[in-house]
C-alpha cells in the first residue's frame, strides 16, 4: 500500500500535496503520492486517542506476542525491504540488509524484554501498616518523528518500545524515504493490532510534523533529525509540556593515538565516516591522528579514499548517492564555502560529483585543519566528507575531541589497555568504542551527551522513555 496513508487501520489517500518520491541514483521519480494534510494528522491522533485506554489495559506478554508477529513479518518480508531501501536511499546491498535486520533484532529485542516480566514492583518502604509498589504506565499517544537517512531503522528503535509500553503511536516518516517506512506500516497492519495503535503519515514536517508535536492529544514526543529542528520541537513541546526525547547531529571524534595498528585504524576511520555516504549522526567525522605517524596514515588514507567504489547499489559499489539533490547542494556548498576559510585544505576528493551521468553522488573527501573553531571542523556537514587534525599528546587529543558542541559517538584506537580506558571514560559521548566499528545493538543504548541528544534510546532505557511511574502507597 505505498503511495497511500495508514490511519486507524485503513490505507487511505492523503489530502495534502502532490510528492514525487525521487531515486538518487537514477534521479527518476519512483513513486508518486499525495502527502498527508494536517487534517489527516488530526485523524491520525483521534485514532491513536481512541485506540489508546484499550490497548494501554493489554498485558506485556499479550504486546510481546504483537511485537513477535511483527518481527517475523519483517523477516518475511526481507528481500522487498533491501529492495526498497536500495532503490529509495540509493543503499549499497550490504547495507540495507543491514537495516533490514536491525529492524527485526529490535522488535525482537523489545518483545522478549517485556516477555514475562510485571509492569510493577512492590517495596518495603519500611513504615509498619503500609505496603507500596511502583508501577510503569505508558505516556499516552505518542508522536514518533524520523528522518530519512536509516528509514525502518529508526522507525523500529522507537516504534518498538512505544508498543511494548503500552503507547499508541503516530509516526511522521520523511517525506524522501517513504517507501520502506509504508511497506513497514504495511507488515504491521498484518500482525493484526487493534485499529489505531499505529498510524503512519508522511507529509512535510512544518505542517503535519508540527501539528503532532502542538497537539494537546499526544504527550509524548520522540523526534530525531537535524539539531535546528530537534530544538524548535523542544520549544513547541513547552507549550503542553509534554515528554520530549531528542536524537540529533554529532561530529564526532575518532582518536588515532601513535601506539595503534595501522592498519585496523584505517579500517575504522573509513567505515566510520564513509559508512551510509557519511549520512549518520554518529558518524566519525572528526579524526584526531599523533603528529608522530600523520603523514603515513594521512598518505594511507588518501589512498584508501580514492579506493572507494562509489555508485549504484546494482553495480556492487561500496558507497552510495547522498539522499537528495537538495542534501547534495547542501554537502557541496559547505565544503566550498569552508575550504575557502582559511584554517581548512582539502586533501582529497571535494568534487562535487565524481560522475558524469546521473546520480547524487558525492566523493570521499579529506581536509585538513589547522583551526579547530572552523565550521568545518565544528558543524556536522552529514556527507562523506571527513577533516582531520593532528596532535601532540593524549591531554590535547581529548580537549580537542571533547571541544564540540555534540557528544554522540567517539572511537579510540590504541594498542594500550590503560590509555584505552583512561581515554574512553574522559570523552565527552554516549557510545565510545574502542579498536571497534560501532556495532549498535539493542541491548545496549543509544544517544549522546551535551546537544547531541535528549534522553536514550534502545535498551531498557528506549522503553522506559515512553512511561510514566507511579507510586502507589496502601494502609494494610
Ligand atoms: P529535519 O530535521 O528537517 O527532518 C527530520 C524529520 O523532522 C523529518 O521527518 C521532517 O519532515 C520533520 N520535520 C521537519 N521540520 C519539522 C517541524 N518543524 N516540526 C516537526 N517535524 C519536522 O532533517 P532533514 O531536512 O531531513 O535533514 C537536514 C539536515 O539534518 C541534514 O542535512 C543533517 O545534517 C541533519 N540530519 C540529522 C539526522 C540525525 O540522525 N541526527 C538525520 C537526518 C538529518
Amino acid at each position: 500500500m505505498i503511495g497511500k496513508l495508514y490511519i486507524d487501520g485503513q490505507w487511505v489517500d492523503g489530502s495534502g500535496e502532490a510528492w514525487e518520491v525521487v531515486c538518487p541514483v537514477s534521479e527518476k521519480v519512483i513513486q508518486w503520492l499525495k502527502l498527508g494534510s494536517e487534517s489527516d494528522m488530526d485523524d491520525a491522533i483521534e485514532a491513536a486517542s481512541a485506540a489508546f485506554p484499550l490497548w494501554a489495559r493489554t498485558t506485556y506478554s499479550e504486546r510481546s506476542g504483537y511485537l513477535h508477529r511483527i518481527a517475523q513479518g519483517i523477516e518475511e518480508n526481507r528481500g522487498v525491504l533491501v529492495d526498497l531501501q536500495m532503490r529509495n536511499s540509493g543503499k549499497p546491498f550490504a547495507e540495507a540488509e543491514i537495516d533490514v535486520a536491525a529492524a527485526v533484532e529490535t522488535f525482537r529485542y523489545y518483545a522478549n524484554l517485556i516477555s514475562g516480566v510485571p509492569d510493577s514492583r512492590s517495596v518495603d518502604i519500611g513504615v509498619d501498616g503500609f505496603s507500596a509498589a511502583v508501577v510503569y504506565e505508558p505516556i499516552g499517544v505518542a508522536g514518533l518523528i524520523v528522518p530519512w537517512n536509516f528509514p525502518m531503522v529508526t522507525t523500529s528503535w522507537k516504534v518498538a518500545p512505544a508498543l511494548a509500553a503500552g503507547c499508541t503511536v503516530v509516526v511522521k516518516p520523511s517525506e524522501f524515504t517513504p517507501l520502506a517506512e509504508m511497506a513497514l506500516a504495511s507488515i504491521i497492519d498484518k500482525a493484526r493490532l487493534p485499529a489505531g495503535v499505529v498510524n503512519f503519515v508522511p507529509g512535510r514536517g512544518e505542517l503535519v510534523g508540527r501539528k503532532l508535536v502542538e497537539d494537546p492529544r499526544v504527550r509524548k514526543v520522540s523526534f530525531t533529525g537535524s539539531s535546528g529542528v530537534g530544538k524548535e520541537i523542544m520549544r513547541q513541546c513547552a507549550g503542553t509540556v509534554k515528554n520530549v526525547s531528542l536524537e540529533l547531529g554529532g561530529k564526532s571524534p575518532i582518536l588515532v593515538f601513535d601506539d595503534a595498528d595501522i592498519d585496523e585504524a584505517l579500517e575504522l576511520v573509513v567505515s566510520g565516516i564513509f559508512y551510509n555516504a557519511g549520512q549518520m549522526c554518529s558518524a566519525t567525522s572528526r579524526l584526531l591522528v599523533h603528529e608522530s605517524i600523520s603523514r603515513q596514515f594521512i598518505e594511507k588514507l588518501v589512498e584508501r579514499c580514492t579506493e572507494i567504489t562509489v555508485g549504484a547499489p546494482s553495480e556492487g559499489a561500496q558507497m552510495g548517492p547522498l539522499v537528495s539533490k537538495a542534501h547534495f547542494d547542501r554537502v557541496k556548498e559547505m565544503v566550498e564555502r569552508g575550504s575557502k576559510v582559511s584554517g581548512a585544505a582539502i586533501v582529497a576528493g571535494g568534487k562535487s560529483s565524481i560522475r558524469k551521468s546521473k546520480g547524487f553522488f558525492y566523493e570521499p573527501t579529506l581536509i585538513e585543519i589547522t583551526d579547530p573553531s572552523h565550521e568545518l571542523w565544528q558543524e556536522e556537514i552529514f556527507g562523506p566528507v571527513l577533516a582531520y587534525m593532528t596532535f601532540s599528546s593524549e591531554e590535547e587529543a581529548i580537549s580537542l575531541a571533547n571541544d564540540s558542541a555534540y557528544g554522540l559517538a567517539a572511537t579510540v584506537s590504541t594498542s594500550s589497555s590503560d590509555r584505552a580506558s583512561r581515554v574512553a571514560r574522559q570523552l565527552e559521548a554516549g557510545f565510545v568504542t574502542v579498536n571497534a566499528p560501532q556495532i549498535v545493538s539493542p541491548l545496549l543504548s543509544w544517544g549522546g551527551f551535551k546537544e547531541s541528544s535528549l534522553g536514550r534510546e534502545l535498551g531498557v532505557y528506549g522503553l522506559s522513555a515512553f512511561q510514566e511511574v507511579k507510586s502507589m502507597l496502601f494502609k494494610v
